[in-house]
C-alpha cells in the first residue's frame, strides 16, 4: 500500500489510474480505525478496482469545546490494518496541506444538517462537507463509502453530491458493532470501564423502540419514549436528543409511516455517543438507507457483529 501526503502527488495517482480504466473507491476516516472502518474498505473494494482511504482529523468539524486536541490516533496501527484490508493508497495530507494559509472557502448543505446533530454542533456538519467536497476533488473517486453510523452525515453527503453534480455513487454501509451492542467508534476509547457499561443502554434503548414497533405502535411519542426510559435508567448517561425523523428528509416525523430513523444522542462524562436504527417496511438494520416504502409492514432489528 502506499502512503501518499500531498495532494499533487494523489491527484496525479488518480488520474494515472482513471487513464488506465481503473474505477477509484474511497473510504474518508478520522483513523484510529476498527471493523466498522474497514467494513468500509471492504464494501469500496468490491465496487472499486483500487481502494483509497484517507486519514485526516478534520479541524473544521470540531467545536471549540470539542476533543480535537484528544481525539486517538495510530497511523501505524491504521497503516497496518488498511494494508491488510487490501487498500491501494493511504492518503494521509496534513493540516496545512488541506487548508494552506489563506484558505477560506466552505461547502455547506442547509436544512438536513440543522436538527439531530447539527442542533447541539452547529458548525460541523459545514465542516464535513467541506473536507468531503475537497477530498472528492483530491482524489476522484467514483464511487465512496460512508456508514450509517453517521446517518445525517450520509444524508448530508448524498444532499451535497447532488445539489453540486459531484457524479459520484455514494454507498450506506449498515453500522458495525461489538459483539455486546454498543456501535463502535473511535470514540468509545474515551469511556472508563463504567461509562462503557452504561453505553450499552444505547442500542437496549433502541431495541426496546424497535420491539414496540413490532407489536405494532406507530405513534412517534411512544417510540421515542421507550428509547427514552431506557436511557433515564442509566445514571451517567446524559440525554442529547432522542428522536424519530423521516429517513430520507430528516424531518420529525409522529406517525410512523414511511420508513424512519430513529436516532440518539447521549453523552458519558465528557464523551458524546450516537447511534441508530432505520425502521422501514421489510427493512432490517442491515440495509439502512434511504430507501422508498414497499410494504405496510415495519420491522426493525440491531445488526451486531458475526
Ligand atoms: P470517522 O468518524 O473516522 O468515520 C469514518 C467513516 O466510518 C464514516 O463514514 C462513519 O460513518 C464510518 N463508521 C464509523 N463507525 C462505524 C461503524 N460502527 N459501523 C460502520 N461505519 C462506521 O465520519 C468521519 O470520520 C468524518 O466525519 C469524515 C467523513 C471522515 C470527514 O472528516
Amino acid at each position: 500500500m502506499l502512503t501518499i501526503t500531498s495532494v499533487h502527488e494523489m491527484q496525479s495517482w488518480v488520474d494515472a489510474q482513471r487513464a488506465a480504466g481503473k474505477r477509484i473507491g474511497l473510504v474518508p476516516t478520522m483513523g484510529y480505525l476498527h471493523a466498522g472502518h474497514l467494513s468500509l474498505v471492504a464494501q469500496a473494494g468490491e465496487r472499486s478496482d483500487v481502494v483509497v482511504a484517507s486519514i485526516f482529523v478534520n479541524p473544521l468539524q470540531f467545536g471549540a469545546n470539542e476533543d480535537l486536541s484528544r481525539y486517538p490516533r495510530n497511523i501505524e496501527g491504521d497503516t497496518r490494518l488498511l494494508d491488510a484490508a487490501g487498500a491501494a493508497v493511504l492518503f494521509l495530507p496534513s493540516v496545512n496541506e488541506m487548508y494552506p494559509e489563506g484558505y477560506q472557502t466552505a461547502v455547506s448543505v442547509d436544512l438536513v444538517t440543522q436538527g439531530l446533530c447539527g442542533a447541539s454542533r452547529p458548525t460541523h456538519f459545514r465542516g464535513v462537507t467541506t473536507v468531503v467536497a475537497k477530498l472528492f476533488n483530491m482524489t476522484k473517486p467514483h464511487v465512496a463509502v460512508f456508514g450509517a453510523k453517521d446517518f445525517q452525515q450520509l444524508v448530508a453527503i448524498r444532499r451535497m453530491v447532488a445539489d453540486l453534480n459531484f457524479g459520484i455513487e455514494i454507498v450506506g454501509a449498515p453500522i458495525v458493532r461489538e459483539a455486546d451492542g454498543l456501535a463502535m467508534s473511535s470514540r468509545n476509547a474515551y469511556l472508563s470501564p463504567d461509562e462503557r457499561r452504561a453505553a450499552l443502554c444505547l442500542s437496549r434503548a433502541l431495541a426496546a423502540s424497535c420491539h414496540l414497533v413490532e407489536q405494532g405502535e406507530r405513534d412517534a411519542l411512544r417510540i421515542v419514549g421507550a428509547a427514552r426510559r431506557v436511557i433515564a435508567e442509566e445514571p451517567l448517561a446524559r440525554i442529547d436528543y432522542v428522536s424519530l425523523v423521516d429517513a430520507d428528509n430528516l424531518q420529525q416525523v409522529t406517525e410512523l409511516q414511511r420508513p424512519a430513523l430513529l436516532a440518539l444522542a447521549v453523552g458519558f462524562g465528557k464523551t458524546r455517543l450516537i447511534d441508530n436504527c432505520v425502521l422501514s417496511q421489510r427493512s432490517t438494520v442491515e440495509s439502512q438507507q434511504p430507501s422508498e416504502p414497499t410494504e405496510n409492514t415495519l420491522d426493525c432489528k440491531l445488526s451486531t457483529v458475526d
